[in-house]
């Protein structure tokens, strides 16, 4: 079997607040994603989803347990390792517009990973400019700021951003969640034609579970910070074995 691109064993999170308990957002989590594969991760409002995601892309420091990608332990790294960690792991944000810099326009954005990696601007925006294109959005569209463009759009420059460095995987966080149905249908159609194209794993966080349904291979439950239930997609959401993943399945498929 491959080696995985992500493993991830007792994961764990503790959010300390002064004069207040404790928060376990994440609670001895372990998984692996395999190349080219794409994990749906899912569970209610406040189960720990994004905390995992954080953790993975170290935008948060893990209370304890290990992050392994491709072969490498990051769970301690800094620095400049930590940075170029940063181009093997990308994140799609839910709300894309302020991860873009309000000032400069889409493709200095989308550019910027290529530029720290020493790439020459003309070469950089070049690239950037054809994946943009692949995204969806005409030229024009790149030389614009992220509040001029639409919600739709701004997300398209996401991905291509996310995807430029050629990531091992893409981590998305309820990526398509604030777009109306048709440009989230839109967004999907695209995810879906990058991922034929290019052997890249996703991680895939998401409460709709018909977009899990058909979009992911494995999936993941999460309750209250803690791993309740794995499996294939097929067994997971027509036979659950844990009772909140089948009152999750009544509430939302079956409704
Ligand atoms: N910085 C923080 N300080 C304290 N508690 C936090 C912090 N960030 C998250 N939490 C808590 O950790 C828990 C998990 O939050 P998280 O954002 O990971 O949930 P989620 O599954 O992504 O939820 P949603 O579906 O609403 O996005 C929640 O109880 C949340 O309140
Ligand atoms: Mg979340």
């Amino acid at each position: 079997m491959a080696s995985p691109v992500l493993k991830v064993s007792g994961l764990t999170k503790r959010f300390a607040r002064k004069g207040h308990p404790d928060v376990l957002a994440v609670s001895d989590v372990s998984f692996a994603v395999l190349p080219g594969e794409t994990v749906g991760l899912v569970g209610g409002s406040g189960s720990g989803k994004s905390t995992v995601a954080r953790l993975i892309t170290r935008l948060l420091e893990p209370t304890a347990g290990t992050i392994v990608l491709d072969g490498q332990d990051v769970s301690s790294l800094h620095g400049a390792s930590l940075r170029e960690l940063g181009q093997a792991v990308q994140m799609v944000f839910q709300d894309p517009a302020p991860s873009f810099d309000p000032r400069r326009t889409l493709l200095d954005g989308v550019s910027e990973a290529l530029r720290n990696k020493g790439v020459p601007r003309a070469d950089a925006q070049a690239r950037a400019l054809g994946l943009m294109r692949r995204c969806g959005l005409e030229e024009a569209l790149a030389y614009r700021r992220p509040r001029e463009v639409s919600g739709g759009q701004c997300q398209r420059a996401a991905i291509a951003r996310a995807l430029l460095p050629d990531p091992d995987l893409v981590i998305c966080d309820e990526a398509t969640s604030s777009l109306d149905v048709t440009v989230q249908a839109q967004i999907m159609e695209l995810l879906a034609a990058l991922r034929r194209e290019r052997d890249t794993a996703y991680l895939f966080i998401c409460h709709d579970l018909a977009l899990v349904q058909d979009f992911c291979d494995r999936v993941l439950v999460m309750e209250r910070g803690r791993l309740v239930e794995e499996g294939t997609v097929e067994r997971v959401l027509s036979h659950p074995s844990h009772p909140y993943t089948q009152a999750l399945v009544d509430a939302t498929l079956r409704a």
